[in-house]
């Protein structure tokens, strides 16, 4: 696997700072992508499984039903950019379509986990005539050094970016949105971005979704704690935190707390700090945004990216979309 390394990651300065910063805040917050050490990641592979939580399954589904509509018109060759995709079965659906359609097809994959470019690279073996490359970058840097690199070579074609499983559900409106013009800044005109987003629907059913009766997502949220016990020589005590799950329908999200039991003081040394929490008091550690579909589809107008298609499964309350590039002029609509 050709895997660049140019970027540094989250190290444990990183953390320490942010963790004394996010718990000196009131409400106090933690950023979610701490919840995704190697057990956060597993716990989170075991949420996937869960029937209370479509949205993977959902996803899978979509994609295996209509990869080829997907992927229709794009030029060939065509560079296919997979944004954090996990282990690669999703991009795999996407890149059966195309192969199978004779598309001259090179892949670039970018994550931050090198596990997940390791997984990937090798569940797409079974296509010996596409190129894979693995960028462990965060997602913007990826995408520049990508759309750099096609630039330096002056490859003709098209270029598709999958960014699927609603991780843009975890970015604030605000940073959804100049996510999406940096994505959109990478593309030329008829290049196409595949948005795979969670849907609002019944409180009951996201409530659920994010607090399973097996405890699975309650266990991924805790181990938060267990995390900056073990990094950062914390002494938070499990039992004195629950997790909760709340559906705040004015802002469309899911929140993950972490709520205090009862009044206590955790000290946590490698941030430098001790924190008083009140009873009740809690710690945000994520937002779940649930979007509509119409808004998606108004939304991408907004940033220059015309809607191709869009389907959704109504059950799960999924919708992957897909946009192609148009004129670039964002808050204004297209021509
Ligand atoms: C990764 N992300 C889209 C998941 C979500 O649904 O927001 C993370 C997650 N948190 C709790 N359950 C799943």
């Amino acid at each position: 696997m050709e895997t660049s390394s140019e970027v540094v990651l989250t190290g444990c300065d990183a953390l320490a700072d942010d963790v004394r910063r996010g718990l000196q805040r009131s409400p106090k917050r933690l950023q979610p992508r701490y919840l995704y050490d190697a057990l956060g990641s597993r716990l989170f592979e075991a949420i996937c499984e869960l029937p209370e939580y479509p949205i993977t399954r959902a996803e899978l589904n979509l994609l295996a039903a209509h990869s080829v509509a997907i992927s229709a018109g794009v030029a060939s060759p065509l560079t296919l950019v997979e944004l954090g995709g996990g282990n690669g079965e999703k991009l795999a659906l996407l890149v059966v379509a195309l192969v199978d359609a004779g598309v001259d097809l090179r892949v670039e994959l970018v994550d931050v986990s090198a596990t997940a470019l390791e997984l990937a690279t090798r569940k797409l073996a079974r296509f010996p005539q596409v190129s894979v490359a693995g960028h462990q970058a965060t997602y913007e840097d990826g995408l520049r050094r990508i759309a750099r690199q096609r630039a330096a070579e002056g490859r003709a074609g098209g270029m598709m970016v999958a960014f699927l499983g609603s991780n843009i559900g975890n970015l604030e409106p605000s940073a959804a949105r100049l996510f999406l013009v940096s994505i959109r800044a990478a593309l030329r005109i008829d290049d196409r971005i595949v948005l795979g987003t969670d849907l609002v629907k019944p409180e009951s059913e996201l409530v659920a979704a994010y607090d399973d009766p097996l405890g699975v997502t309650a266990a991924f949220n805790k181990n938060l704690l267990v995390r900056l016990n073990r990094e950062l020589g914390a002494n938070f005590t499990l039992d004195g935190f629950a997790h909760r799950a709340v559906w705040n329908a004015a802002e469309s999200r899911v929140e993950m707390h972490l709520e205090s039991l009862r009044t206590q003081r955790v000290s946590i040394p490698g941030s430098g700090c001790e924190v008083a929490f009140a009873a009740g008091e809690s710690i945000w550690t994520e937002s779940s945004y649930k979007y509509e579909r119409a808004g998606l589809v108004a939304w991408g107008t907004d940033l220059g990216l015309a809607r191709h298609d869009q389907w959704v499964d109504e059950e799960a309350g999924f919708a992957v979309t897909a946009f192609d590039a148009v004129g670039f002029r964002p808050g204004s609509s297209p021509s």
